[in-house]
């Protein structure tokens, strides 16, 4: 006879673990929701590149309607990460000067699963690095994605296997390096929004994800600025300063050259 094991809500879901890693360092009410907020934002990063990666296979593959999804639930979830800004923007800068202090020098900037994003993304760029110990797990994880393809270059190679000629040089270069555009490749998306419907549409997810990504560094700063003003950042950065020049940045260059081209 077939032994029936019983699985709990709880356990499934590792909720003791979860439920007992929110451990505030001062008495300060609000360092609760600090705390809440970045962790559910790390398991939403954990979540957008997990499906990143299933993205990545499926272009590979050449599945259309499957990376269609795969995207659309990205940008949802990127949605949902943009919004929850709104949660800590009730915080007031009083409220967070009664225990920034224990934060010491932790930062989102070392967040290095926003790295691993940015660099899925292709904002590729070895000093990021340096902040985790050689040979740390995290070092290691973001090393990882930094060779790796873009997300992008998984997108032209999907296009060379539509039988797109996508430039020999661009589908070999070297991945390490941020993608500057192309001139062959705006051919062939101006094509492909005038004669291939279904690829456009992959390709105005595309920017949607791209235009998510500015979306939430664009609330980011804003919080940033409600919250600490000038300050510099505990990460040691001049803070809103250092964060507006990571604004307007586009990932996914080509998508937006050829805007003006219709
Ligand atoms: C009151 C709320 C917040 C403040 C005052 C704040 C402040 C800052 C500052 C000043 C920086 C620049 C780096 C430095 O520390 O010197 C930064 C970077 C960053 N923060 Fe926040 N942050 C807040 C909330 C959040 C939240 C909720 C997240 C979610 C994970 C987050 C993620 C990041 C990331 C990923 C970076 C790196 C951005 C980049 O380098 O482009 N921050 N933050």
């Amino acid at each position: 006879m077939k032994e029936l094991i019983l699985v709990g809500y709880s356990s499934y879901l590792n909720l003791e673990t979860i439920l007992s890693a929110q451990l505030p360092k001062s008495n300060e009410h609000d360092e609760m929701l600090f705390i809440t907020i970045h962790q559910a934002y790390e398991l939403w990063f954990k979540q957008i590149l997990y499906e990143g990666k299933r993205l990545q296979k499926l272009l590979l593959d050449g599945e259309t309607y499957q990376s269609l999804a795969t995207l659309t639930r990205m940008l949802v979830i990127l949605k949902t990460m943009v919004k929850q800004t709104d949660i800590l923007e009730t915080m007031t800068p009083l409220s967070f000067s009664t225990f920034r202090d224990v934060l010491d020098r932790a930062s989102g900037f070392q967040s290095f699963q926003f790295r691993m994003f940015e660099f899925f993304m292709g904002f590729k760029n070895s000093a990021k690095m340096n902040v985790y110990p050689e040979n740390s797990p995290e070092g290691e994880r973001l090393n990882e994605y930094y060779s790796a393809p873009s997300l992008y270059d998984s997108f032209l190679r999907y296009l060379h296997i539509q039988q797109y000629s996508v430039p020999e040089e661009v589908l070999k270069r070297d991945y390490q390096s941020v993608y500057t555009g192309n001139e062959k490749v705006e051919e062939i998306l101006i094509d492909i929004y005038r004669n291939d419907p279904i690829t456009s549409l992959l390709c105005e997810k595309l920017v949607d994800l791209d235009e998510g990504l500015q979306e939430w560094r664009y609330r980011h700063v804003k919080m940033v600025e409600r919250t600490i003003g000038v300050k510099m950042g505990t990460g040691g950065s001049s803070g809103a300063e250092y964060l507006k020049r990571t604004l307007s940045s586009p990932a996914f260059v080509d998508l937006w050259n050829i805007r003006c081209q219709f």
